[in-house]
């Protein structure tokens, strides 16, 4: 596996494999690679000739309140774990190379999708996705894959990527995977790093919440309301304050208040410790219902 810090190099190491037609796959990612990383890619490995992983961990996507310089670090690490999984390139720009001097562009996707949720401006702000879709929008037209892997973890960040992707043309496809969850159910996620062993128990509560609801829905709930009511007050019984528990359409994220046939978004923010957590689960009305 190489590692490559510079556009110009990353541009010559894939020259090769773009004369000759291969299928060029990108994970993006900010690095401190967990088992949720190495699925993606692993599923690339699958999927195409060429391998490349980006790790950048990208300022603009962090708010004022948010500490970059504490966000988990270790390229040495990475790089084995990478390698261990097949991946061909592994490309590691510093802010210098993606922002330099006099930068002064931003991609934004409408305030429909990136100012709820996470995106709401009591919360992270839709500057956080201008972040997310501003660099995302560059990693595409450097590598130039044919295929990008994406977890549903972030699944709102996975909606905003594949609208912009769509509206912009960008030429490429955009996977998004499971879900990788601990033996514990909780949500394998680079911040997890956090949590110390108490806060780790705690945060388990997140996941068996998310699981009562989709209990719930297959017992017959239908009231988005009385699922999210439910997530929150036993977030509460653990000892959880959640920022937000909502319901979105999958798809386009308006809010549903009834299951209507359609894929629904069950999404969780929660502090916890110094962790901020998010979480999510997709529930559909059962077939036989809407027939
Ligand atoms: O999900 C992430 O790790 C980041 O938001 C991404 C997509 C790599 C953009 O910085």
């Amino acid at each position: 596996m190489r590692t490559v810090a510079t556009k110009d190099e990353l541009r010559a190491a894939l020259a090769p494999a773009r004369r000759e037609g291969s299928r060029i796959g990108l994970v993006p990612t900010m690095g401190y690679f967990h088992d949720g990383h190495l699925s993606l890619m692993r599923r690339a490995r699958e999927d195409c000739d060429v391998v490349v992983v980006s790790v950048f961990v990208n300022p603009t996507q962090f708010g004022p309140a948010e500490n970059l310089d504490a966000y988990p670090r270790d390229l040495e690490r990475d790089r084995e774990l990478a390698a261990g999984v097949g991946v061909d390139l592994l490309w590691a720009p510093d802010a210098e190379e993606m922002y330099p001097e006099g930068f002064a562009s931003a991609v934004e996707v409408d305030a429909s999708l990136t100012a709820v949720l996470d995106g709401d401006p009591e919360r992270r702000g839709p500057s956080h996705f201008r972040g997310v879709t501003t660099i995302v929008a560059k990693l595409f037209n450097s590598v130039q894959p044919e295929v990008a892997y994406f977890g549903r973890k972030d699944a709102q960040q996975a909606v905003v990527i594949e609208r912009m992707a769509r509206d912009l043309d960008f030429p490429v496809r955009v996977e998004v995977l499971p879900t990788v969850r601990g033996a514990d159910g909780v949500a394998l996620s680079s911040r997890n790093s956090y949590l110390d062993a108490g806060e780790r128990e705690r945060a388990t509560a997140i996941s068996r919440a998310l699981r009562t609801a989709e209990r719930a829905v297959a017992d017959g709930e239908r009231s988005t309301a009385a699922l999210t009511e439910r997530i929150a007050a036993e977030l509460r019984e653990a000892g959880i304050e959640p920022e937000y528990v909502e319901a979105r359409d999958a798809g386009d994220l308006t809010p549903v208040s009834e299951l209507n046939g359609r894929p629904v978004l069950v999404a969780v923010a929660a502090p916890v410790g110094r962790a901020r957590l998010i979480d999510n689960v997709v529930v559909t009305q059962p077939e036989t219902e809407t027939k």
